[in-house]
């Protein structure tokens, strides 16, 4: 395991560190420290309306932050964690305004990743925003974190992230659990663990999105995004082509060979490489919402992208 003993002072004296999770890299500060968290705000340049997730490394924490943890929570916290789920809960009066924004609830989730839980393990809960500055796309590698916030940032590195998108964030706060925001962790998993119907209220699906996040345009690279049209030739040299059927490779021409999973993992560092290369648009070949479990999430970002 790296030494991460530099990093965990960083947090206990009111620092922000980045870290490595399952998902995308995120933006580390005490969860009980008011200022520290004041800092992430800063430094993400993040409005202040939009929570942040608590991150755990011991399924008993979550009673520090919730008193009310209905059977669903129990049941999902024993199918997924550790990983890419996070629930939002009713808080506990003494949870800070400054970690859900002054809702009545916190989102809590335990990553999947050794060094996340080891750092988190050391620290105690953190909060932690994607790691990027607001309005760029999630960092899923140690060096998009210095591109965002300089060579000397506190970043620790952990290589490339598995999932490449952020979690699934659900809503059990009320007896109708709602996806807030779609992830690798489909509603349809969410469902057969559950055994009943899970609504979808994010971007998209709904007028209104019920998470604060969802109505912040995020993750536009400078070059457009668009999708594939049909019969479109790949030819055009400014344009960075991701495309899953069909057979290409050129240094533009990225071919996934159907595999979502893969276009997911990688979706957030193509759109960076675009702007970084000088690309005008980004191209991806069309899906559809049934190919795989992660396609609800992978469209979710990319719509967000197109606008
Ligand atoms: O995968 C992830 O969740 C990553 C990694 C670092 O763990 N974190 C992440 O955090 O994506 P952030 O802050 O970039 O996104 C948190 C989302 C936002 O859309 C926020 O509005 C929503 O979760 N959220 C947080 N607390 C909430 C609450 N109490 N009610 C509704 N939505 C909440
Ligand atoms: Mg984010």
């Amino acid at each position: 395991m790296k030494d991460l003993n530099k990093y965990i002072a960083i947090i206990q004296s009111g620092g922000v560190v980045a870290f490595p999770t399952e998902t995308v890299y995120g933006l580390g500060a005490d969860a009980w420290n008011p200022s520290a968290i004041q800092k992430v705000f800063e430094v993400k340049g993040r409005p202040s309306d939009n929570p942040l997730i608590v991150h755990i490394s011991n399924v008993d924490q979550v009673h520090d932050f919730s008193s009310e943890i209905p059977e669903s929570a129990r049941v999902l916290m024993e199918a997924f964690w550790p990983g890419p789920l996070s629930l939002v809960l009713n808080k506990k009066p003494e949870v800070l305004d400054a970690v859900t924004a002054g809702l009545d609830t916190v989102a809590i989730r335990m990553p999947d990743h050794p060094i996340a839980l080891e750092f988190i393990s050391q620290t105690g809960p953190l909060v932690a925003p994607s790691a990027n500055r607001s309005g760029r796309p999630s960092p899923t590698k140690a060096s998009h974190v210095k591109e965002d916030f300089g060579e000397n940032f506190p970043v620790i590195d952990g290589a490339a992230t598995r999932v490449g998108l952020e979690s699934t964030v659900i809503d059990l706060s009320s007896d109708k659990p709602a996806i807030l925001r779609p992830g690798s962790i489909s509603k349809k998993e969410l469902e057969d663990v559950l055994g009943i119907e899970v609504e979808e209220a994010f971007f998209h699906q709904v007028e209104k999105p019920r998470s604060p996040g969802q109505k912040y345009s995020h993750y536009k690279p400078k070059a457009e995004v668009r999708w594939l049209r049909n019969n479109e030739p790949t030819n055009d040299e400014s344009a960075i082509y991701l495309l899953l059927s069909k057979a290409e490779n050129e240094s533009n021409i990225i071919h996934y060979n159907n595999n979502l999973t893969h276009l997911a993992a990688e979706l957030y560092d193509r759109f960076r490489q675009a702007d970084i290369e000088g690309y005008d648009s980004v191209v991806i070949e069309e899906f559809n919402e049934s190919d795989s479990p992660i396609a609800s999430a992978l469209l979710n970002r990319i719509r967000k992208a197109l606008q």
